[in-house]
């Protein structure tokens, strides 16, 4: 059943044909990439930079003269020029920044995970439906085009039924300061999940450690159920000798890997076992399949500058993006799940959807590529 989230429309004026204006909030590592996107989009303008850091602010002022600084987020909230906000601070800040700035009237797209708690992400999503506005979350490889690769084939029943999946995301840091490993790499994976399986997990348990800073684990192994019978395996780790982001893929009609930054980031290999049934009790027999290798060819573009660009459009023609809240919430739910279960020695924890609805049936294609 679909939720009624799914369906609303955004009650504001869309305001098609003129140029959305935009705050950049939060220039430390990640803000600056936003904000360089932000340079080459034609139907934004950045209005305003704020940060806590005056170095920052005055550094990114230098590139940027048109638009206006300040540290404090009420000022850009009361600038009616404003109507959209960008949110790339801590993880702790998301839902107070985001919150005020959904109350202003502005819509926002705040940095993952959407907020530090699934309670707190689903009141965010109740404030943007209320005030009409759209709220999304920087899932950036919903944009990427290895990963919509990969989505088309499922789609396609390329793999046939997936049995399982496996998936490594690690590599020597960032150490995180407010957050563990599974908040900070997790959503990257669980967000590609929910986008190329249409569905919510059903228990979620993690392993992990808190290998340098006490009390924040620094790796996480996260195992997930669905209802479908697909299982799942997530690595995750700031300790690793090399960076690593490669997920496998195993169907009953072929097996994927997707290897990004790799120079051929999807490989689809045409491997499997065949069972047939015993003809006589316990005789039962395996033709194990090793056929081609293929290696599709991917578009290529920046996943960041079509997500910001939706994100743009999105505004200009009143599309509520509901698609992205869904995936957003549930990915909160889901790291908040592992965290715990982290927490309680790996012991399994259920998850319960049911109000946000157990299969994303939404199937919005995402942008044109
Ligand atoms: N989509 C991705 O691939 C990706 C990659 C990296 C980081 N991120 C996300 O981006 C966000 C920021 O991460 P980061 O690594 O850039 O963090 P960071 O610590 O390097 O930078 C955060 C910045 O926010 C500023 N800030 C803190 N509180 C503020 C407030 N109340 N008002 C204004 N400014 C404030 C800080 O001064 C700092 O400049 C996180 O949510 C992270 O998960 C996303």
């Amino acid at each position: 059943m679909l939720n009624p989230a799914l369906s609303i429309t955004v009650a504001s004026e869309p305001v098609e044909a003129r140029t959305v204006g935009i705050a950049v909030v939060g220039l430390g590592y990640w803000g600056p990439n936003l904000l360089r996107v932000l340079g080459d989009n034609l139907d934004a303008e950045v209005r305003w930079l704020c940060d806590l850091d005056t170095e920052r602010l005055a550094r990114y002022r230098r590139r940027h003269p048109d638009a206006r600084v300040t540290t404090r987020m009420d000022r850009v909230l009361a600038d009616p020029s404003v109507d959209a906000v960008i949110i790339a601070t801590p993880v702790h800040t998301h839902y107070v920044l985001a919150a005020q700035a959904l109350a202003a009237g502005k819509h926002v797209f705040v940095e993952k995970p959407l907020a530090q708690s699934s309670d707190l992400a689903d009141d965010l999503a109740a404030l943007a439906r209320e005030n009409g506005r759209i709220l999304m979350c920087g899932h950036t490889f919903l944009y990427s085009p290895p990963v919509r690769a990969v989505k088309r084939m499922i789609e396609a029943g390329t793999l046939g039924d997936i049995f399982f999946i496996s998936s490594s995301r690690v590599n020597l840091g960032l150490h995180q300061r407010d957050v563990s490993v599974i908040w900070d790499l997790g959503p990257h994976d669980f967000s590609i999940l929910l986008y190329w399986l249409s569905e919510l997990p059903t228990s979620v348990r993690a392993v992990g450690r808190d290998s340098i800073v006490k009390g924040i684990a620094d790796v996480a192994f996260v195992t997930m159920t669905f209802a479908s019978g697909i299982v799942v395996n997530v690595e995750l780790s700031w300790l690793a000798p090399s960076k690593l982001r490669r997920t496998v893929l195993v169907g009953s009609e072929r097996m994927v890997i997707y290897d990004d930054g790799a120079p051929e980031p999807v490989r689809v290999f045409d491997r499997g076992v065949v069972y047939k049934d015993p003809e006589t009790f316990g005789e039962y027999h395996l033709s194990y399949r090793s056929g081609d290798v293929i290696s599709p060819r991917i578009e290529s573009y920046e996943p960041l500058s079509l997500e910001l660009a939706d994100f743009v459009k999105a505004i200009q023609n009143g599309d509520p993006m509901d698609f992205h809240t869904t995936i957003a919430r549930s990915v909160v739910r889901i790291v908040e799940a592992a965290d715990r279960s982290l927490k309680a020695g790996g012991r399994e924890v259920s998850l319960d959807h049911a109000d946000i609805t157990r299969q994303l049936t939404v199937r919005r294609e995402l942008a044109a590529v």
